[in-house]
């Protein structure tokens, strides 16, 4: 049998399809690669989708059918993993590793499934071969449906927001470690959307590194999805000066509840409500670090972006808002447990 046939009917028995009528299509082509990136000062090969790292937003609506034709062009077998969904597997490819096959380098494979009775933020990430430490992630948005009103009011403006962190060395390198049984260490740094540091102290961020800014306008209120998206580390989400109030976690509305901080795990979701309520006299920091940051080693575990208000009068200075007391063993399961659904 020549390859060709062999792979497609690998394929065919690997996935299903689930293809459900009377709802709407949505159809997506995407081809996965890598490209050169250099988000803490040091070039390197991260995992884009169309060219971009982060790859794009699935923005959906509730019973929406989803096709997403995935073109690899990686030099890797690649599986991309629908998250959160993966809890139903009722109409879902969920992208599992033992369940789905991996799509082999220089093929592509249309996934198709429906994202029936759900709502929220989740994430889509490759789930093989370390892939994730390079990136190849994206942001899934389910809507309600109009006839189902928010529990909330229409926010002014969705922003989605990726932490995670981050090694200079290529997935590659960190696959093998990991096979060796060593410790990946202290990540290099962390990400937001992609992005390093703002330059909040020069002794730890170096000169010339570009950073994320999330532009507002006074007085609005904005969702903020906050994904992480990172590999092993856990990091409290926090902006300067700002309440956080969280309204819904991976698919679930949450009673309303405003935190000053939030602990996030590698692989949760939350969005919260973010009013732009403080004076302009200048930006603040948006920061997500590692709780771990005050011993000398974790202190580049620091990820900032900046929050810029249209009439801000000048950029964000200062110390970072304070984490709370990274003492306390307690603080992040008390904080977990106080999240009512
Ligand atoms: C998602 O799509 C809806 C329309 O279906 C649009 O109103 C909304 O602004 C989009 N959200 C994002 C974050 O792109
Ligand atoms: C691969 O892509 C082509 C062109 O977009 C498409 O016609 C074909 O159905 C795709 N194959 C699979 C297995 O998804
Ligand atoms: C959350 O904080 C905002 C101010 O930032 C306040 O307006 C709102 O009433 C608070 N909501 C709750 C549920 O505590
Ligand atoms: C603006 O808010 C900051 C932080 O709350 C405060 O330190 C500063 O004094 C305020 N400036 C003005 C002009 O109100
Ligand atoms: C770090 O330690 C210093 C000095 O012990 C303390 O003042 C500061 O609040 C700590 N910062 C955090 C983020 O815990």
């Amino acid at each position: 049998m020549p390859a060709s046939s062999f792979f497609s009917l690998t394929l065919l028995l690997c996935f299903s399809t689930a293809a459900l009528a009377g709802d709407p299509f949505v159809f997506y082509d995407w081809t996965v690669s890598y490209m050169t990136a250099s988000p803490l000062g040091v070039k390197q090969r991260v995992i884009g989708i169309d060219g971009q790292f982060p790859g794009p937003i699935l923005n959906v609506t509730t019973n929406w059918n989803v096709v997403v034709n995935v073109k690899n062009d990686l030099d890797e077998p690649l599986l991309i993993t629908w998250d959160g969904i993966q809890h139903r597997k009722n109409s879902w490819q969920d992208g599992v590793s033992g369940t789905n096959c991996p799509i082999p380098a220089g093929w592509n494979w249309t996934y198709q499934f429906q994202v029936k009775d759900q709502i929220g933020s989740f994430f889509y990430f490759p789930s093989l071969s370390f892939h994730r430490a390079a990136g190849g992630y994206g942001g899934i948005i389910i809507n309600n449906r109009e006839v189902i009103p928010l529990p909330f009011g229409l926010p002014d403006g969705d922003i989605t927001i990726f932490i995670s962190d981050w090694y200079t060395k290529s997935h590659k390198e960190l696959r093998e470690d990991v096979a060796k049984g060593s410790d990946l260490g202290v990540p290099d740094g962390i990400l937001i959307n992609g992005l390093g540091p703002y330059r909040f102290d020069e002794a730890v961020v170096s000169d010339g590194i570009a950073y994320q800014t999330i532009n507002v306008e006074p007085g609005k209120t904005y969702r903020l999805r906050v994904h992480n998206v990172g590999i092993s580390t856990t990091l409290n989400f926090r902006i300067q000066n700002h309440n956080l109030l969280l309204v819904e976690t991976e698919g679930s509305y949450t009673v309303q509840q405003n935190f000053t901080n939030l602990d996030i795990h590698v692989g949760q979701s939350y969005s919260f409500l973010v009013t732009m309520d403080q004076n302009a006299s200048s930006d603040y920091y948006i920061v997500a670090s590692s709780r771990f940051v005050n011993s000398s080693a974790w202190i580049r575990a620091t990820g900032v972006a900046i929050l810029h208000y249209s009439n801000s009068l000048g950029p964000a200075s200062g110390p970072l808002p304070d984490l709370p007391n990274e003492y306390d063993a307690y603080f992040s399961m008390n904080q977990a447990r106080s999240i009512r659904l």
